[in-house]
């Protein structure tokens, strides 16, 4: 049976004198959902901070990727796009299967997206068109981050955890606001309408079009986890058998 061993445990330090971040694990069996919950919970605003001596990016503030996409007829593109809020993250579920080398993560946060934002094309019925800022603030948005996953050993013989698959899945639950300016060129009623429209079907909306900008996040969050366990070695963050 593999057990989750104690730990806080320090990044590597060169020269022993750069300040090194510490990222607090609880001791766990990896099968005990309750205690992994915990002990990632810890983890969340360390790890979400960024760790730069185990190269691991800074999360919140998360400066996404340019994102283009032509979806139902809407042409979009964000750029300079930059995800707040995954520092208060609440995890509530971590099913971790060694067995068939599955991580199944739920969570939930408050999350703003502000960007540059382009869009033509029409939105459900409507037409759309602009260039300009876009401020979406997400109220409890729900995300399940499953990852398949193989054991590898590197050099000196240790095993590392090498994930190869994600997939994702969110869900929008208590709203969503969204702020673009310089709809229409400027056309002051044209854009009021579509704010209205749009806020008041923030529901399909986020379902519709979000997924590009969530899977974009996603993926940051996903090769920040290839990263740390590739610089980990199963047994210094954890287990033994
Ligand atoms: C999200 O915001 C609401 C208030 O608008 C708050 O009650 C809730 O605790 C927040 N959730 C998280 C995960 O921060």
């Amino acid at each position: 049976m593999m057990v989750f061993k104690s730990i806080v445990f320090f990044a590597l330090c060169i020269l022993g004198a750069v300040h090194s971040a510490v990222l607090p694990i609880e001791k766990c069996n990896l099968e005990d959902s309750a205690c992994m919950v915990a002990s990632f919970q810890k983890a969340v605003p360390v790890f979400m901070e960024g760790l730069p001596d185990l190269g691991i990016q800074v999360l919140d503030v998360l400066e996404m990727d340019p994102i283009q996409f032509d979806l139902s007829g809407l042409q979009f593109k964000l750029t300079d796009g930059r995800l707040k809020g995954l520092k208060g993250a609440i995890i509530d579920s971590v099913k971790w299967n060694p067995k068939k080398k599955k991580i199944a993560i739920e969570f939930h946060a408050n999350s703003t997206v502000k960007g540059h934002y382009t869009a033509g094309g029409r939105i459900l019925i409507l037409p759309i068109t602009g260039d300009g800022q876009i401020t979406m603030k997400l109220k409890h948005i729900a995300v399940k981050i499953t990852v398949d996953y193989e054991t590898e050993q590197d050099g000196e013989g240790k095993n590392h955890i090498v994930p190869k698959k994600l997939h994702f899945d969110f869900e929008v639950k208590d709203g969503a606001h969204f702020t673009l300016t310089n709809l229409f060129n400027g056309n002051k009623e044209l854009s009021d309408a579509m704010h209205l429209f749009l806020n008041d079907n923030w529901k399909q909306i986020s379902a519709e079009f979000g997924r590009p900008i969530m899977a974009s996040a996603a993926n940051s969050i996903y090769k920040n986890i290839i990263t740390f366990f590739k610089k980990m070695p199963i047994d210094d963050i954890s287990l033994s058998s």
